[in-house]
């Protein structure tokens, strides 16, 4: 069973085989929604890219190629690999995970990738 750790949250979660990464945070207790986003969002269709994180180790989660929407959102301003829609993953080995930053509660991430978001 793949562990996954939310950096950010110091939150870790055991994903089921198959397991959408956006649907384990929901059961984690993990928020990955900023702003009007918790309360508008696509609820996981790949419709809106407001769920990006960013991953340690990209080729943890399935499939390892961005997904269509993925590009539509990500490709723009996300070049690199390990930025990510959570809810068009599935994870597939231990992981941790970077979710999107809250305003005003800052929390050191250089320990996890030295660009952060
Ligand atoms: S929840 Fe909307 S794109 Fe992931």
């Amino acid at each position: 069973m793949p562990r996954v750790t939310f950096f950010r949250e110091g939150i870790g979660a055991d994903a089921a085989p198959g397991e959408n990464l956006r649907e384990l945070a929901q059961r984690a207790g993990v928020p990955i929604y900023r702003s009007f986003h918790v309360l508008l969002n696509c609820k996981g269709r790949g419709k809106c890219g407001s769920c990006r994180v960013e991953l340690s180790d990209p080729g943890a989660v399935e499939p390892c190629e961005r997904t269509g929407p993925e590009h539509r959102h990500l490709d723009r301003g996300f070049s690199d690999a390990a930025t990510r829609l959570a809810c068009q993953v599935t994870v597939c080995a231990d992981i941790s995970v970077l979710t999107q930053e809250v305003a005003g509660r800052r929390v050191e991430t250089k320990g996890f990738i030295p660009r952060g978001f």
